[in-house]
């Protein structure tokens, strides 16, 4: 009796998904290039179902046709490479899976090589880290729909349920998987750092302690707010570490993957603003500047009232903490809206350029369960899509126009204390940015055109008659 499905690369992620698969009564070989992994992987699950193998023949030898592929190794070279070797082995009509963080245009191309060896190929985001791995993550599969359909049953029975419903859903052809998975990790990144800027402005402006931003964080996630990422916010502000809070002994340098470089180096190729998502990975980049941030505190911070990175010209005993949580709650829910908005509009402009079919909507539900931007507001998106699948932004929707022209005042409000105060809060400010360039059908890029005619004879278009225009400008004005 062969095997349903074969896992190779048994890191952590791989090793979950495999455990994952067994669970869900698949059998599973296994299989790792350090070979002594592979024992230990199956010591380590207590049911059956996982089988080891011992060599790339005996692996793929092992599995039921078409074979079911499923790798699970470093992104870049390490999955060319493994791919390769499986190619010695491999039949036509087996189906690879790559299940990594893989970069888009890589998985266009593996799935181009591999179809014209008769090869199926799926490239799979897979989002909810180890946890999710093990017990349910969002899957986001892009391929040819026909391979899709060998492993939809097995996919969408180990995924994420979110109000009943699989968090996998096939997505389109070639690399679309992995392009949504890379924008889901561009909007982790909004996100993560919009929540780290609300807490900052709660503990310097508000002068709250950890405890009580856990309480405030638990009151959000019971609104509108309620995320994954604001539960697990809530639960770090608790952690001790002796009897400091652990919090407060992290150093503040954030590092990446690339995954959030990678969308946004997109969205300047398609020429997409989104805007709140660059400035997440500012912040990473600016983050890992400690040092020259010091240097610049003794240049500029007095100015500000800053010493040793407090805020001393603050004095948050005057402060309403009330009326505060409450600007930085709707200053954040906008904030968030407008970072997932501007994903979704980089979604619609890849569907352009590359061909594919993407359906909003039902990308919305995949991202409700498994996944780390996973939120309640989720249900709102894909309503909005559905109710309207041809709008070009989701803030144009009734229900989020509506949420945002309610918190538009809290927004601008504390928007313009914290930049008054020397705050920085530049995915927020970057979110405001958009609305307000958003707000104005005319705008200043009419100096900008006139600019470029002046020195470079670019033309321009008139808003007073039809046509293309070059003026002879008078350098004596
Ligand atoms: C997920 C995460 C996952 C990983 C990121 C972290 O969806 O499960 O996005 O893919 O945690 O790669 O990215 P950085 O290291 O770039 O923050």
């Amino acid at each position: 009796m062969k095997n349903n499905i074969g896992v190779i690369g048994l890191s952590v992620m791989g090793k979950n998904l495999a455990f994952n698969f067994a669970d869900n009564g698949y059998k599973v070989s296994i299989f790792n290039r350090t070979i002594a992994v592979v024992d230990t992987v199956k010591r380590e699950y207590a049911g059956e179902n996982i089988y080891p193998t011992y060599s790339l023949k005996e692996f793929v030898g092992s599995l039921e046709k078409p074979r079911r592929v499923f790798i699970m190794v470093k992104s870049g070279q390490p999955v060319d490479s493994m791919i390769q070797q499986l190619l010695d082995y491999v039949e036509e009509g087996d189906i690879i899976i790559d299940g990594g963080n893989s970069y888009f245009k890589d998985t266009t191309r593996r799935t181009k090589e591999l179809s014209e060896r008769g090869i199926n190929f799926i490239g799979a985001g897979i989002s909810g880290g180890e946890e999710g791995a093990r017990f349910g993550p969002a899957i986001m599969p892009g391929g040819k729909k026909e391979a899709y359909d060998y492993v939809s049953e097995m996919f969408e029975r180990i995924s994420a349920k979110a109000y009943g419903e699989p968090c996998c859903r096939y997505i389109s052809e070639n690399g679309a998987g992995h392009y949504v998975k890379m924008v889901h990790n561009g909007i982790e990144y909004a996100d993560m750092q919009l929540i780290s800027e609300a807490y900052w402005i709660l503990k310097n402006l508000g002068g709250m302690d950890n405890k009580e931003m856990q309480e405030v964080f638990k009151a959000w996630n019971k609104s509108e707010l309620e995320s994954y990422l604001i539960e697990i916010t809530s639960n770090i502000l608790g952690e001790k570490d002796g009897d400091d809070y652990l919090l407060d002994k992290i150093l503040d340098k954030a590092s990446q993957k690339g995954t959030g470089k990678w969308t946004n180096l997109e969205a300047i190729n398609l020429g997409v603003d989104i805007s709140v998502i660059t400035s997440a990975l500012n912040a990473r980049f600016m983050s890992n500047l400690k040092d020259e941030r010091k240097i610049g505190e003794k240049l500029f911070g007095e100015s500000l009232g800053i010493y040793n990175g407090q805020f001393k010209s603050i004095d948050t005993s005057t402060i309403d903490r009330e009326l505060l949580v409450r600007l930085v709650k709707n200053s954040l829910y906008i904030s968030k809206i407008v970072a997932y908005a501007q994903g979704f509009k980089l979604l619609l402009s890849a569907q352009k350029e590359y061909g594919w079919k993407l359906n909003f909507s039902e990308i919305a539900k995949i991202f409700r369960g498994g996944c780390i931007i996973r939120a309640k507001f989720l249900n709102d998106i894909s309503d909005a899509f559905l109710k309207d699948g041809d709008i070009d932004n989701l803030i144009f929707t009734d229900i989020f126009s509506e949420e945002i022209r309610e918190r538009m005042d809290d927004f601008r409000d504390l928007m313009s204390r914290v930049v008054a105060l020397g705050i920085p809060a530049n995915a927020m400010n970057s979110a405001l940015g958009y609305i307000y360039s958003y707000s104005n059908g005319n705008s200043s890029a009419n100096l900008i055109q006139a600019q470029r005619d002046y020195f470079g004879a670019h033309t321009f278009e008139r808003i007073d008659k039809e046509g293309v225009y070059h003026n002879e400008w008078n350098n004596e004005n």
